[in-house]
């Protein structure tokens, strides 16, 4: 970081506080950094207290307010009523905190999460260009698109075929389109409100690879000036699957204290199911048991990723008795890109959500894909049927969930069937994609930051 004395280059991001939303977010700003310039990124103070914030590096982190600060659960509050508080009291805090540093560092751009399209007003009132971050793939935001276009009538009853889409199943769409919107009426107003005054906006930032979803990025670009600028992952892991080293500044998580990496050194390679379902989605106990059945039957090494609030759902006995036998290791939170980038995973059986699915597909891993609710489910989708890097567990529909015996078909199907030599293929192809986008610069992805960086700030190293 510059010493505060020199006047330097200064973006500040905002993320929507979700663990998701803030490592994709926190790693673009490392992104940044590595340019050069003085980066901060504003989570917000509940969840710097919840929620593990990968290390930062040379991104500095100012916690702002979202007005729940007085120890009350942001979550307890209806997502209606979440947004209000933090649109007045994150308004407040990021007015401030620009005023602060208007100083030395004036700030060339403000990149605000697309779900809090209130932080771009507070860019535009302090005369800052600004930039909305997407932090899901393409396919999902142009899907949100058409909806907010009136192309789609909400709840959809029956398959529909949308502009540089695929025909997409009612299993095939954000959950809450069909069934879910009367569960959910508010996720659908969340993800809707991404397009609120975004023809204001002087950018718009998508975390994903063109060469991935090239018409998705070419029918958004007709409406909005979008830069594609993912994977956000530190390229080190996209260069050479086993970083290691604690130098390592782009050290996305640190895996030290963490026996994953340790107990993955002593696998053979492509040998061993990693299993995670993101830090927000949240399976029925039923499915839970299923999937712990399934690994076992799967006959496969597993590292699976239980956070703390569910691992009452595994059977008794279930973490001792295969971590005994060295057969399975059962974590309640894994340092996922270290683990994805370990030549012994040879699986990821994933819900899909996008920072999962990015990670993944960027580090060449196949993938299950047992998607729960949101976007997942047209996540599962291109996973399966466009990239071709996975297979999409089949639900029982009845039983609202993927039996045992599914898991295991699944799981040998990805590792050792007849399609899995064409899903490595379809793995290392994309793999490359990404790594070409963000490589030396001249990839779709580094091109991208780079005119960004160049267009506001005085200069890209
Ligand atoms: C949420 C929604 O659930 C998802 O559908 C949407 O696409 C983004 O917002 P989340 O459930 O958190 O995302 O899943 P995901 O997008 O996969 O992000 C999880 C992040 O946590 C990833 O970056 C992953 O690397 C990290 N992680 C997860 C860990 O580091 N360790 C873990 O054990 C689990």
């Amino acid at each position: 970081m510059s010493p505060a004395s020199e006047s330097y280059d200064h973006v500040v991001l905002i993320p929507y506080p979700n663990q998701s939303h803030i490592n994709a977010m926190l790693q673009f700003a490392k992104r940044l950094a590595a340019h050069g310039l003085a980066a901060t990124l504003t989570p917000t103070r509940f969840l710097l207290a919840t929620t593990r914030i990968p290390s930062p590096g040379p991104v500095r982190l100012a916690p702002i307010s979202d007005g729940h600060d007085a120890g009350g659960s942001a979550e307890a509050a209806s997502v209606h009523a979440y947004l209000d508080s933090f649109e007045r009291a994150g308004s407040r805090s990021l007015d401030d905190l620009l005023l602060e540093a208007a100083g030395p560092s004036p700030v060339r751009l403000l990149i605000f999460d697309s779900f809090l399209p209130w932080a771009g007003d507070v860019g535009r009132r302090h005369g800052i260009p600004t930039a909305a971050f997407f932090t899901q793939c393409a396919a999902v935001n142009l899907v949100y698109f058409h909806v907010k276009a009136g192309m789609v009538e909400v709840p959809v009853r029956e398959a529909v075929e949308l502009p540089a889409l695929p025909r997409l199943e009612l299993r095939d769409l954000p959950s809450f389109l069909p069934e879910g919107i009367s569960i959910f009426p508010e996720f659908l107003d969340l993800v809707l409100n991404q397009f609120r005054d975004l023809e204001k906006v002087d950018e718009v930032l998508v975390n994903t690879v063109y060469e991935w979803e090239p018409q998705q990025i070419d029918w958004l670009r007709s409406a909005y000036p979008v830069k594609t600028v993912g994977p956000t992952i530190p390229y080190a892991y996209l260069d050479n699957r086993n970083p290691s080293g604690a130098n390592n500044v782009f050290r996305h998580l640190s895996a030290e204290g963490s026996p994953c990496v340790a107990w993955l050194d002593v696998r053979p390679a492509a040998s061993v199911v990693y299993v995670s379902f993101g830090s927000t989605a949240a399976p029925s106990p039923q499915q839970m048991l299923e999937v712990a059945f399934g690994l076992a039957d799967a006959g496969k090494h597993f590292l699976w990723a239980v956070r703390s609030s569910e691992a009452d759902m595994i059977p008794p006995g279930f973490a001792e008795e295969h971590g005994g036998s060295g057969r399975g290791l059962v974590v309640d939170w894994s340092p996922q890109l270290e683990v994805l980038a370990h030549d012994a995973v040879g699986c990821f059986v994933t819900h899909c959500g996008w920072n999962s699915t990015l990670e993944g597909m960027s580090l060449g891993v196949p993938m299950v894909a047992v998607p729960q609710w949101t976007d997942q489910p047209t996540v599962a989708k291109y996973v399966e049927d466009v990239w071709g890097v996975g297979v999409r567990a089949k639900r029982d529909e009845e039983a609202r969930l993927v039996r045992r015996e599914e898991v295991v078909r699944c799981v040998r199907e990805v590792m050792e069937g007849s399609r899995s030599d064409e899903i490595r293929r379809n793995a290392a192809k994309w793999r490359e994609a990404a790594k070409a986008a963000v490589g030396d610069g001249n990839g779709s992805s580094g091109k991208s930051t780079v005119e960004l960086i160049n267009k506001y700030c005085s200069k890209a190293e």
